[in-house]
């Protein structure tokens, strides 16, 4: 198992849409054991595969509380089916945006469609921070960023800060 790089706004992968997974391979289960280490070492309680720059259908959670036992799950092409309730405002944060965090309303409760790692397929019906958790992941696979929900003002007031970070870590670098 590795650590690997997480992807940071204004990285353009980052809105790539990634392609399902034909086949359980090899490599699939490496990516997801490392996914899993860079997601508890971060930590966070939600990776998408394209945040560590692999532009595949792959997204690993564990939304259980600190302290408690992990609870991790992992989807392999998952599908939002169903989102039903109204909709409810979260503070969400993401591995690719750190240290920002704001207001998103997403619905309640979700029917998920996945694959498991030995290729099964489930269908769950999910609500609280592990909907919202699986929402924003699912998201990320279709190129989608949680501040893409929030007013265009705020949005790019997110993204050139990120910009301009980005701009000084290149010049420290060179
Ligand atoms: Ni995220």
């Amino acid at each position: 198992m590795a650590i690997r790089e997480i992807l940071v706004l204004p990285d353009k992968r980052l809105y790539e849409v990634s392609k399902p997974v034909a086949e359980i391979t090899a490599e699939i289960r490496t990516l997801v054991d490392d996914m899993y280490e860079t997601m508890y070492d971060a930590p966070g309680i939600g990776l998408a595969a394209i945040q560590v720059g692999v532009p595949m259908r792959v997204v690993v959670t564990d939304c259980s509380p600190r302290d408690d036992e992990a609870e991790p799950l992992t989807l392999i092409n998952p599908e939002i089916l169903e989102l039903t309730g109204d909709p409810v405002p979260y503070e969400e944060g993401c591995l690719s945006i750190p240290d920002y965090y704001d207001e998103v309303s997403r619905p309640p409760n979700a029917r998920v469609r996945y694959m498991d790692l030995d290729g099964e397929t489930h269908e769950i019906d999910v609500d609280g921070l592990l909907s919202t958790c699986i929402q924003h992941e699912v998201d990320h696979l279709d190129g989608k960023l949680f501040i893409d929900y929030l007013s265009a003002f705020k949005r790019s007031r997110v993204v050139s800060k990120f910009k301009k970070q980005a701009r000084l870590r290149d010049k420290l670098a060179s």
